[in-house]
């Protein structure tokens, strides 16, 4: 049975699986990050980069014990290899060259949203190409026709901020801790949904595009004009970013046959997004499938994975292989006006 080795170090998890071909994961391991980064209200490169340092070769000892094997029963080494911080994205491709080098094993370079994008077939037999992915994350926005193994085509990013980027800095504003996702999500759920009025940026335009840099300032104002409690606001901020992302969806769904919904990244651990984009799948008569909260955020099973899918499908790395800060998934697509240097 092929299995594979994982490591991600590309933001602010250290993580080590083993994941074989059979969608077996024998053991794994991610350690966050969130305390050394809280004091300064999100991730600190370099502090990141020495964290990986420190934390994943004890992260790998632990994971290969757990499962009981040596490096030399792998059959390949997967490592992700960007897009993220350069500094932590070097950390586990140079630990993965050199296991891989050392036990004479191939190596995957393994792009981070790749994993991200295979992630729903590891936990779902049954997922087949293509299928449309909404990928919300920390640092990305997107969506994207998977129609196989290193064949993607974007049909959305965002021109300014991510979705977890809006949360995270909504988060800021009202005084919670980083990561501020699940940290507004529990303030939402005794708040009013429609008690800010916020802007819903791009919703109704053509191109299934995302915008969320002005949220975060009508956030800002909501906050200082001292008129709401922060529970409202954490609600409806929360609404204000699940119709955004519902209608942007839906509009790439009018330009897609793909069977299925997906949804993947940090941000898809959020209930309230989960369950709209549920809604708006059934309406167009699409599957819907959202893997579990643990999937979702950074995890290096889904790195494993993608490296079992590349596999075998043949696409296997060269110790050559650079860390990239920047590596969009479908190399085609346009550059959007607009667009920060999110990939
Ligand atoms: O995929 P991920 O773990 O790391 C990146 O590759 O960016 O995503 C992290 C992002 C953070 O911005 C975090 O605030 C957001 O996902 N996030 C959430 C929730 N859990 C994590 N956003 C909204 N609701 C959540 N429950
Ligand atoms: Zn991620």
């Amino acid at each position: 049975m092929l299995t594979v080795l994982g490591l991600e170090s590309s933001c602010d998890d250290s993580a080590v699986a083993l994941v074989t071909g059979a969608r077996r994961i024998l053991a794994q391991a991610v350690v966050g990050q969130n305390s050394a980064h809280q004091p300064f209200g999100g991730v600190v490169p370099e502090i990141a980069a020495r964290a990986h340092v420190e934390i994943l070769p004890g992260l790998i000892r632990q994971v290969l014990n757990d499962a009981k094997l040596s490096i030399r029963d792998v059959d390949a080494v997967a490592a992700t290899a960007g897009p993220g911080l350069i500094g932590g994205v070097m950390v586990a491709l140079l630990a993965g060259k050199g296991l891989a080098l050392a036990a004479g094993k191939p190596l995957l370079a393994v792009n981070h949203l790749e994993g991200h994008a295979l992630s729903p077939r590891l936990v779902d037999p049954n997922l087949r190409f293509p299928y449309l992915l909404l990928l919300v994350s920390g640092g990305h926005c997107q969506l994207l026709e998977v129609r196989g193994v290193g064949n993607y085509r974007r049909l959305a990013t965002t021109i300014d901020d991510a979705a977890g980027e809006a949360f995270d800095k909504a988060a800021k504003l009202l005084g919670l801790s980083y990561p501020g996702g699940p940290a507004v999500e529990n303030l939402a759920a005794d708040g009013d949904p429609r008690a800010v009025p916020l802007p819903r940026p791009l919703v109704g335009s053509a191109e299934p595009h995302f915008s969320f840099a002005g949220l975060k300032s009508a956030v800002q104002r909501a906050v200082a004009s001292g008129q709401h409690s922060p529970t409202d606001i954490a609600a409806s901020f929360q609404q204000a970013v699940v119709d955004c992302l519902v209608d942007r969806t839906e509009r790439a769904l009018m330009r897609s046959d793909a069977p299925a919904l997906v949804v993947a990244g940090g941000v898809a651990a959020n209930q309230a997004i989960r369950r709209a984009l549920a809604d708006v799948a059934a309406k167009h008569g699409r599957g819907f499938i959202a893997p579990p909260s643990w999937l979702c955020t950074d995890n290096a099973a889904m790195i494993a994975w993608a490296g079992a899918e590349r596999l075998s499908a043949g696409l296997i790395d060269t110790l050559n292989a650079p860390a990239r800060a920047r590596w969009p998934l479908d190399e085609r697509a346009d550059k959007v006006r607009g667009a920060g240097v999110k990939a």
